[in-house]
């Protein structure tokens, strides 16, 4: 008999998004998004140009409760009818991710279920399984807000590391320079719609790290020459602006294209055989951005590799990665104790040390 799907509800709260989402399916995917529910708190952090953390804690808190109700309604199922539910365990704001946890232990110890802690990276790198059903081993850039590395994935738990930022995170890059061009919060879509009326080649911004060997990444650079030449320029006009993200942008694609073509080599030196599909997958907030995916295509084409990135609304935070990332869990057998502690820092490459979460935790 084929195995049944499972269907699980997801939490997260890890950052300034609440959400919840209930997902069927099987690994490797595709799943079927039955619902998925998303508050954004954006409004509520703009006026101080970043996530606020015991704001944003409050507000989950506020949130939350309705948001699941209506992920279940919306897909039209009581708690009793799904398999387990996850909530992000970390890494992340922690007062954020403790809401997420401790409302998703009761829901599971009320109703029966398992429990999932899920790793947030393992999330945004399960989500192209999610949405196109990418079977391991696959390249993944993980690229977001808090977050810029380059790993092997190989299996669920499974991550070997490449390369990560030895300093700023790229969304961190795109946000301050956001900010420092006088743009809302998040600054990631702003630079971007930007970057679309500007001259990417007047202002000539270093590209950090470039033709170096490994897949390490570094931005604090690249933000600050951004910033001596805002100084230089000012007072910026429009078109000064324009022409400043489009350069920023540029750079930063530049970057990542070099660094991911890196990676690119040794992934093909570890993982590839004749037989089997080279693979690049993006994900996180930042992967959102179509001069970043449309960059990535290009070294994927020159490498022979094929991208596998999730529609956008996939790679920003979101509830339904961290119910499939919960369902491949249960479906591997990797549930969690109700006293799992949530986590402000929690590499990905440390999630197979131990096998099931909770043992390596303490
Ligand atoms: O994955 P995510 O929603 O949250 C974290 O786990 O960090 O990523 C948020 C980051 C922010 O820095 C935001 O500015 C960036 O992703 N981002 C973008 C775009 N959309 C979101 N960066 C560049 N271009 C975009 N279109
Ligand atoms: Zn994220």
């Amino acid at each position: 008999m084929p195995p049944k799907p499972l269907t699980v509800l997801g939490v997260e709260t890890s950052c300034d998004e609440t959400a919840a989402a209930v997902v069927r399916g099987l690994p490797p995917g595709p799943g079927e998004i039955l619902s998925n529910v998303l508050f954004s708190q954006v409004e509520e952090h703009r006026p101080y140009g970043g996530v606020v953390p015991e704001i944003a804690a409050r507000a989950h808190v506020e949130m939350l409760d309705g948001i699941v109700a209506r992920a279940l309604g919306a897909a039209g199922l009581a708690l009793a009818d799904v398999d387990a539910v996850a909530a992000t365990a970390g890494p992340g704001l922690i007062g954020g991710v403790m809401v997420g946890l401790v409302t998703a232990k009761a829901l599971a110890l009320a109703a029966g279920k398992p429990l999932i802690g899920v790793n947030h990276l393992e999330a945004h790198a399960l989500s192209a399984r999610l949405a196109l059903g990418t079977a391991f081993p696959f390249l993944l850039l993980l690229v977001s807000g808090g977050h810029c590395q380059l790993m092997a994935a190989e299996g669920v738990g499974r991550y070997r590391l490449y390369g990560a930022t030895i300093d700023d995170a790229v969304g961190e890059a795109f946000d301050k320079t956001a900010k420092l061009l006088g743009l809302p919060y998040p600054g990631g879509p702003a630079i971007e719609a930007l970057a679309r009326d500007g001259a990417s080649r007047r202002f000539e911004f270093p590209r950090p790290m470039k033709g170096r060997e490994g897949a390490d990444f570094s931005f604090s650079g690249l933000k600050t020459s951004v910033r001596l030449m805002a100084k230089e320029q000012a007072p910026l006009n429009a078109t000064d602006r324009a022409d400043l993200a489009a350069g920023f942008q540029a750079a930063v694609v530049d970057v990542l294209m070099d660094r991911t073509s890196s990676a690119m080599r040794r992934f093909r030196t570890e993982f590839g055989n004749q037989n089997r599909e080279l693979k690049l997958v993006a994900a996180g907030g930042v992967a959102a951005n179509y001069a970043i995916r449309s960059g990535l295509q290009a070294i994927a084409q020159e490498e022979g590799f094929s991208l596998a990135v999730p529609p956008p609304a996939l790679c920003t935070d979101n509830g339904a990665m961290v119910a499939w990332a919960g369902l491949e869990r249960l479906q591997s057998g990797l549930i969690d104790p109700l006293d799992t502690p949530p986590l402000a820092r929690w590499p990905l490459q440390d999630l197979d040390k131990t096998g099931p979460n909770a043992l390596f935790r303490y």
